[in-house]
Parts: C-alpha cells; structure tokens; sequence
C-alpha cells in the first residue's frame, strides 16, 4: 500500500496546479495519471486563457467584474455568482504566476501579455499562447511539479474510493504495466481527470476523456451537478472533430454557408461569429438542418481565414493550419475549412463547492470533471483553462488545509477492504464469460448520445435515449473482455471506463429530459424558452442502480438579476 497525505487523481492542467500548490504547501503529495502528465488533454487547449489584464489599447477599462458579469450571462445565468466572481477575481494572479513560470505568452508590441477577443466577451481578455495554450501551460506546470518534487505515478487508472462512508481514507488504482491492482492511503484525494466527451460520437475530446472518473465518485455517494449542460464547440473539422480554435474567429475568421453568406447576421447580429459558442452551435447547426450547410461528413458550413492572410495565420494559429494539413489535406491560408458542431465539453460534474470540496470529507475534484459552478448553463471559451489554473490552486490549497493535523494512523482497514473487494471486482470481470461486449455498448451509447442528446434536443428522443442508456446499463452487468492478459490490458481498462461512461451518459440524459425549458446549452425544441420561475436551479443526480435520482438547488445571485441574453 503506497501512503501520501495528498494523492491527486488526473495529470493535466487543474491536477498539477493542485499538486503543486500542495507540494508547494510542504505537503507530501502525488499525483496519478492515465497517461505521462504531458500527454493530457489539457494539451490540446488551443485559443487561450481569460483574465482582465486590460493590456490592449481596446481593453483599459476591462476589470474582473466586467469579466464576471459576461460569464454569468454567458452562462444563462445558472452560474453561481460567488463562484464566477472568484473565478475572475483571481484570474490575473494565476496568469502572471503562469508568466513569471515561464509560459511563453504571445506578446503585445510593448511586451505585455497579448489578448485576444472570444466569444461572449466584452473585451479583448483571452491570453495565448499562439494557438498552443494548452500545451505551454501543461508543459510548464509539469516543471513545477518536477521542481516541487511531486511524486507522479504514470499509467496508473483510478478503480474505486476507499471511504468508510463518513471520510474518505484513499483510492485503489490498476497499476497498466504490470497489471497489479494496489492501493493508496491518502487522507486528500483530488479528482482531476477532465471531461467525458467520448461518451458522445462527435466530439473533440481525446481518446481518455471517457469521463469514467465521474463514475468512480458517484458510486461513492458524491452527486453530479447540472450533467444536462453539455457544450458544442461551433467549429471542429468534419470527420475527426478535432478542434478549431475559436481564436480563428477571434483573430477575424469567419463563419459561411454553401452560398458564401455570413450567416451570423442573422443570429447574432452585433457579436457575429464571437457570439457564445451555444448561439453559434445552434446557427451553425440551424443552416445546416435547413439545407445551406454543404452534404459532407454527415453537415458542414465553412470557416474562412482566407482573409487573414498568410503572414498572420503562420504567426497565430499555426497548430491550426498544421492540423488542416494533416487531417483535411488543405492549407487554410488558401481554402476554407469544412466545420461542425462537436461536444467539447461539460459544464456539469462532480458537485463541489468553492474550494472544490465534495460532501465526502477527503475528496476534493478540480477542473472540467466538477462542477462548481462557476460555468452555469454555457461556458465561456477560455474560461476552462482558467477555470484548471484557479480550481487547480483553490483545491490543493484546501486539501492541504483540510490534511493538517490528521493522524497519520490512516484508517489502513478501509483501504484494505477497498482492495480485497475492487480486486476480486476485477478478477470476476477478467473471468466473465459474459456475453456483452465493449464496442457494442460503447457504440450505442455514442451513437444515442449524439443523435438524441445533441444540441437540440426533444422530448420523445430524449426519452428513448434514456431508456436505452438504462438498458445498456443492464447489459453491462453481463459484460466480457476477450483479452486475458494482465499487462497493458486495455480491453480491460476500456470495459472498466464504460462503466462509469455510462453512469455520466445516463444522468445527463435524465437531467436533460427532466428540465423542460431552454437555458444556454440546453436546447428543448419542445420548451424552446428560459423558465426562470421553475428552472433556475442546478440539478443533482444521485446514484441508484436503476439510474440517476434528481433533487434541485437553487443559484446564488450576488449582482446580476436574470435577463435576456443579446449578443
Ligand atoms: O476554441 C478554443 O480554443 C477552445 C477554448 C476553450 O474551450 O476554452
């Protein structure tokens, strides 16, 4: 049994923000990672960070407050206004502490840390790095952490919680290269582990944002928040999904249909392709249902950066232009490229509170895996980054407070007994002659997820998804892997992941087909508006074995009333 007062679970952005603050704090901390931290999704954040530096000449006004109220709107207003305050009150610390680190910010003429406009923003607020913000961050937190002497236990999965039902004492994990299930003693976990975008077909995310993580926690009693709000980034390529910064549109790219129009006009006629990314998914999605997107990889519309010329495409997207390259065998410098709607992210999660606490003692969760909710209904571009760095650092804070003084005599039996039975779980599972396999149950979930619980969304397929999900929960339990082996088993790791995959799938589906209204990313054909008098609540999911059980929670409003959202 391995012991650290702190074990942080996910290696990316928020996991080593938290890991370092710890280690920062003197707290013995380690983290454990799917994959080597550098590999992490977090990687693949492209167009930036938010923070009310106010360092461009249109931006000297810009301040903290500013950039509140534009999440809080960007958020439908499901967003609890305390928690979106914090998250732009510290946003400037953590980006200059992320400067004087060393990430290599693109830089204004005099220096300064450049900004760039995004969607739903009133000012030009979101940092960058190029279009590579992700992976500078990621890269440089790594050295942080090596700096600070963070243990990082690579290509381990996380199993199951090890609590005594009142506190939570550690974690037992599936070690991938030899195959050896052991466990941790910690008196902190913090789950760190990103987004479940792969529970969707379409979607940007990479292979290991499966989400299953989220299942790990709800089986120990932790609820989820607001699953229901899912976000479509407006453009990520046909065929792969993989992401097209909203930079581009930032940096002057435009959005058109098959008739060369600039469609947003018609949507969003003041922000144009900067509206939030709900709005721009919708419209995108609208001209393609009505016959003015073009027929390939099942509906797409353009985004053209023709106009911007070589000199600036080669300067700030860079990663963008490669990727096109690459996947679409197209140079964007001279033709458009074909985009889609694809999920990209999930403004729900592990319900937690301000400091990331969860109502188990002991476990905490950070980034795009909880839900503070600092997000509400839509999510702001460039408020996810943000969102790693100050979560990140709020979470390792207090669960290096919350670990001080615990007597060391770790309650070993609970995180023996967490063993015995997740280790037998698996021996059954290694055994089962089951008859369900992996990519059936996976593929339909997918595929139900996406066509039935997709941007807009409607009663009757709402409700056939869910029932669907709740039989393919069923089946799972009659599940088998054909790989026997114990090494680098990822058949195993796979089957393992949809279990909680379909966990996070079913009570979406349940928050979304419970909540008649529309709100940000919610989308009811049937409720098509806002119900501020019975909606304005978060919705928890509560784990039973039959599926989600829903309570509700009301919003905190500090400043900002309910109103229409113009952009
Ligand atoms: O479009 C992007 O670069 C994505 C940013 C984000 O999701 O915050």
């Amino acid at each position: 049994m391995m012991k650290h007062k702190v074990l942080v679970v996910g290696g990316g952005l928020a996991g080593l923000r938290a890991a370092v603050e710890c280690a920062m704090l003197g707290v013995d901390t380690a983290v454990l990672s799917l994959l080597y931290p550098v590999r992490s999704h977090s990687g693949a954040a492209q167009g930036g960070v938010n923070a009310a530096l106010a360092n461009m000449p249109e931006c000297k006004d810009d301040t903290p407050a500013k950039h509140a109220y534009d999440t809080v709107k960007g958020a439908d207003f499901l967003a609890d206004q305390d928690c979106s305050e914090i998250l732009t009150t510290d946003a400037p610390t953590r980006i200059y502490e992320l400067e004087h680190w060393g990430v290599p910010f693109s830089r204004t003429p005099d220096g300064k840390i450049a900004q760039r406009p995004f969607g739903g923003a009133g000012y030009p607020r979101t940092c960058y790095a190029a279009d590579k913000t992700g992976l500078y961050i990621l890269h440089t937190l790594n050295e942080q952490a090596v700096k600070h002497r963070v243990k990082v236990y690579n290509e381990w999965a996380a199993l199951s919680l090890a609590s005594d039902g009142a506190q939570n004492h550690g974690l037992v994990a599936l070690n991938l290269q030899t195959g050896a299930i052991d466990a941790f003693a910690a008196d902190a976990i913090i789950i760190a582990t990103g987004g479940a975008g792969r529970i969707y077909k379409r979607t940007s995310n990479a292979m290991q944002s499966t989400g299953y993580t989220l299942g790990m926690a709800y089986r120990a009693g932790i609820p989820f928040k607001d699953m229901e709000f899912v976000q479509f980034h407006p453009t990520t390529i046909i065929g792969t999904n993989i992401l097209m910064t909203e930079g581009a549109r930032g940096e002057g790219g435009y959005i058109i249909n098959k008739d060369n129009e600039r469609f947003m006009q018609r949507y969003a006629a003041k922000a144009m392709e900067l509206a939030p990314r709900d709005i721009v998914s919708r419209s995108i999605q609208t001209e393609i249902n009505e016959g003015r997107g073009l027929p390939d990889g099942g509906g797409c519309v353009y985004l053209d950066l023709r106009h911007l010329g070589r000199e600036k495409i080669l300067e700030r997207l860079p990663g963008i232009r490669d990727i096109c390259i690459s996947f679409l065998g197209l140079d964007p410098i001279e033709k458009p490229i074909p985009i889609q709607p694809g999920q990209h992210f999930i403004m729900g999660g592990i319900d937690t509170d301000k400091d990331g606490a969860t109502i188990l003692p002991g476990v905490f969760a950070a980034g795009e895996c909880a839900c503070v909710s600092v997000h509400g209904a839509n999510r702001l571009g460039g408020n996810s980054l943000l969102e790693c760095v100050v979560m990140g650092q709020r979470s390792g804070a207090a669960a290096a407070k919350f670990v001080q003084g615990k007597s060391s005599a770790l309650k070993e039996s609970v995180v023996a007994d967490a063993l015995k039975k997740t280790s037998s779980d698996v021996d059954a599972l290694l055994k089962s002659s089951g008859k369900e396999r992996l990519v059936t149950l996976r593929d339909a979930m997918q595929d139900a997820m996406t066509d039935k619980i997709g941007i807009f969304r409607d009663e009757k397929p709402m409700a056939e998804a869910l029932a669907l999900l709740r039989e393919l929960r069923k089946r799972y339990r009659n599940i088998g892997v054909d790989a026997k082996n114990r090494k680098y088993n990822l058949d195993l790791l796979h089957t393992i992941e949809l279990g909680g995959m379909l966990d996070a799938a079913e009570a979406t589906a349940a928050g979304a087909l419970a909540r008649k209204e529309s709100r940000g990313a919610h989308s009811r054909l049937d409720f098509k508006t806002r119900d501020d008098a019975n909606w304005m609540k978060h919705t928890l999911a509560h784990f039973t074995p039959d599926g989600a059980r829903l309570d509700y929670e009301s919003v905190t409003v500090t400043k900002w009333q309910p109103e229409e959202r113009k952009y």
